[in-house]
Formats: C-alpha cells, structure tokens, sequence
C-alpha cells in the first residue's frame, strides 16, 4: 500500500471551543495534526506521514505559508511511495488556497484539500469524516489533481468556492457543479478529473509578490478607491463588477486611466454563478469563470 501524507496548516477542523455546543465561538488552529489523526480510528489502517506546515486560522493566510505549502506539496509528489496528498485547511480561504496550488502544481495525483466547519470538539463535529473521506481520495488509484472533499462531496481546486458561512455542506463548484460524491469510502463520479499546466515552483517568488486588489461595483461607487491603490503601487486590480462584469461610469473611467497606466485589470462579476460574457469592442478584459479571488490569483501569477 503506498503511503499517504497529511499536511496540516490549522482552520475549524482544528478548532476548539470551550463548549461542545458552541460551534462558532472558538479558536481555529490549535490541535496537532497527529492529534487530529488520532482521532480518526480508521486511519490506522492507512500508512500515513504528517507533517506540520502551518498553524493558522485560514482568514489569515500568507503568502509565505503559500509558499512553504506548495514547497512540501512538491516535495511530497516526487516521492514515488506517495499516492496522494492531503491537507488539512480553513474553510475561509481554502477556495484560494485550492485555485493557487492547482494552478502551479496541477498534479497528476490527488492533492485533496479538506476542511471543516464545525470544530474538532464540536457534538456532531463534521472533520474526523471529511478527513477520512480525503484520505481514501488520496489513496485512490483513479483521483488526480487538486481536489476538495467537504461533506462527501468533491469540488475541482479550480472551481470550487465558499457558498455558506454556517451549514456543513458549505462548498459549491458555481455552475460546473461537484466532480463526485464519496459514500462510505466508494467514489462516485460525474465528471472528469481536474487537468491544467503547472507553472512550477520556480515561478513563485519567494517575497515582493505583485500587489494586486479586488473592487467591487455598487450604487454610489466612484473611482476613488482605483486611484488609491494605483498610488500605493498596485500592480493589479480585479473589479468584481454588478452582472455580467458591468461597472458604474466613474469606476469604470478610473479602471481604464489605471489600465492606460500599465496596472493590469480583470473584471469578474460579482454574482454567485457563471461568467462573464465578453460584449464586443470590452476594453476591460473580462476573467471569464473566475471569481474575483480566483481571478486576484490568476493575475498574481501572471504578473509574477
Ligand atoms: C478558518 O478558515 O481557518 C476558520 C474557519 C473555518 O475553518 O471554517
């Protein structure tokens, strides 16, 4: 049996509260990744190294702990005893965290990402089964890329984003919807894996990575924001735009004086689904299916 690694990096499944009943008022990234391991019987059987990346509640990820994640995930995939990779994530930004390893990594064994949202103490804790359910995802022959496994279901890195802030099934993959489900350990699947091109390692710098900042449209929005932080000397601004990427007159003009002074801009839309749809003659590039953070990583790299 080949062997699994879990890399821990904090979040709600290693949360703790001072009550069983509490699952909100409680601390993210406290327990160990052994601990969280331990707790989960059923992993004994399973040949596992666990290694401790980070320890952090998700809202405040880096890009160092990026970085350091991306540099053990590598590490990890070139051992060839490995069949698969799980790491134990926030659910806050785990959507990020997913889009930036799929998109330098894209690796073609599973990398699963998992979460809970409840935590690790909580009555009906949801972690000690999503972490079971990654690690058989990770074990599988037939998985590849950058996966996530929340509540049985599994999202495409590329794709998935947060769609709740409460419910345990709190992960949607937008209009593409889930690849598969995961019932008492059998994969079921709908589509085909995730596959893309990976930047690689090297393309990722080690600090001085490009500012890039997310707009929003809305009533009343004006250009303001846009100028600040073109003086602050980002070098990128996502406009999460009303629809499909539109954005109010004064914004606008302000996006494009930006963008005529060399700050790259991507317009996404705002709403929860689909994508932008390029009219002709847009002078503002539109990301396509990209949300706005998937579209602030997107432009990142390219500017890296
Ligand atoms: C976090 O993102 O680290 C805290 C919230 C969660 O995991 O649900």
């Amino acid at each position: 049996m080949k062997r699994i690694v879990i890399l821990g990096t904090g979040g709600t499944i290693a949360g703790q509260a001072r009550s069983a009943a509490d699952n909100t008022g409680y601390v993210a990234g406290t327990i160990g990744v052994a601990d969280l391991i331990a707790a989960v019987p059923p992993l004994a059987a399973f040949p596992i190294d666990a290694e401790q990346v980070a320890q952090i509640d998700s809202k405040d990820m880096t890009f160092a702990v990026w970085r350091a994640l991306a540099q053990r995930l590598a590490h990890h995939l070139a051992r060839e005893e490995v069949a698969g990779i799980v790491v134990t994530h926030g659910t806050d930004t785990l959507e990020e965290t997913a889009y930036f390893l799929h998109r330098v990594l894209a690796p073609t064994r599973p990398v699963v990402l998992t979460a809970a949202m409840r935590p690790a103490g909580a009555l009906a804790a949801d972690g000690p089964q999503n972490l079971l359910d990654a690690v058989r995802l990770a074990s599988s022959q037939e998985a590849r890329g950058v996966l996530v496994c929340m509540a049985g279901t599994i999202h495409a890195g590329c794709e998935v984003r947060k769609a709740h802030p409460y419910r345990v099934n709190a992960f949607d993959s937008g209009d593409a919807g889930p690849l598969a489900y995961i019932e008492e350990g059998a994969l079921r699947r709908l589509r085909d894996w995730p596959h893309g091109e990976a930047l690689g390692l090297a393309h990722v710098p080690h600090d001085d990575w490009p500012r890039v900042d997310i707009v929003l449209n809305h009533a009343g929005a004006d250009g303001a924001l846009v100028d600040a932080l073109c003086a602050l000397g980002a070098r990128g601004i996502v406009a999460a735009g009303t629809g499909n990427g539109t954005l109010g007159a004064p914004l606008e003009a302000a996006l494009l004086r930006a963008q005529a002074g060399g700050v790259a801009v991507l317009r996404t839309s705002r709403t929860a689904r689909g994508r932008v749809i390029d009219t002709p003659g847009a002078v503002l590039p539109g990301a396509g299916v990209l949300t706005p953070v998937q579209a602030r990583i997107e432009l990142m790299l390219r500017l890296m």
